[in-house]
């Protein structure tokens, strides 16, 4: 019995010991150990990290041309990106999406109250780079995960001023908000759901 209670009082007191150490870390990293495998948030980090590098590889790519971006060259860069994340949705039963307060593609929207948050906080410190959060999407609750996306030089050809913009964007993208940038902005975010496999595992069961 005694040894009992010393056991208990001992593991609280290294919870305690571990949330004054890193009190939000440690938080989140309890919270999420009851609901997300932490291989599957680090594969979600992963795999974000190579879509990010995919369209900066291809954006840097176009970088020495000099003929002004053509349909062609349009389904080089972003859409790519957007194929990769619907193909990353769909493999791992995740919801990838990009958000952009100033997008270009009206799916791209920010579609959440806290998604609009996330985005203001990216916004006031530029060094965050990425955090995640427990969330409800579409009834289904989950982690959600997000990476912010900075303009790089070679983003300007089709992002910088409105003017200048690849005639084909200004065609077809009549409502475009997704220009004006300058290098080092915040052009948006990655945003990866993760739902709770319990919950995922009791819809398959229920279908
Ligand atoms: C060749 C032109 C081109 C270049 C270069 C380019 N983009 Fe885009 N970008 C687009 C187009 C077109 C879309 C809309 C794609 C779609 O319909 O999904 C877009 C969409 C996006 C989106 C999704 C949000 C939205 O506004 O719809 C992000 C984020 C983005 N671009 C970031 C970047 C970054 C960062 C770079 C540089 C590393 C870059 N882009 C370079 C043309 C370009």
């Amino acid at each position: 019995m005694l040894t009992h209670i010393y056991r208990i009082v001992f593991g609280m007191g290294l919870a305690i010991v571990f949330i004054l150490l890193n009190p939000s870390q440690a938080w989140a990293q309890a919270i999420l150990a009851a609901h997300t495998n932490p291989d599957t948030l680090a594969k979600a980090v992963q795999e974000i990290e190579q879509l990010d590098s995919l369209r900066s590889g291809l954006a840097s790519s176009l970088e020495g041309r000099t003929e002004e971006p053509t349909m062609q060259t349009m389904k080089e860069v972003c859409k790519p990106v957007g194929m990769r994340a619907m193909q990353l949705s769909q493999e791992n039963g995740w919801q990838v999406k990009q958000i952009s307060g100033k997008y270009r593609n009206p799916a791209h929207a920010p579609d959440t109250l806290q998604s609009k948050l996330a985005l203001a906080r990216f916004e006031q410190n530029p060094e965050l780079m990425g955090f995640w959060e427990r969330e409800t999407l579409n009834d289904q609750e989950g982690t959600r995960y997000y990476r912010r996306i900075n303009v790089e030089a070679s983003c300007l050809s089709c992002h910088g001023l409105k003017n200048n913009r690849p005639q084909v964007v200004k065609d077809n993208y009549p409502q475009d908000l997704a220009y004006d940038f300058q290098v080092g902005d915040l052009r948006g975010m990655y945003a990866v759901f993760i739902p709770d496999v319990k919950d995922a595992l009791q819809q398959a069961l229920r279908e």
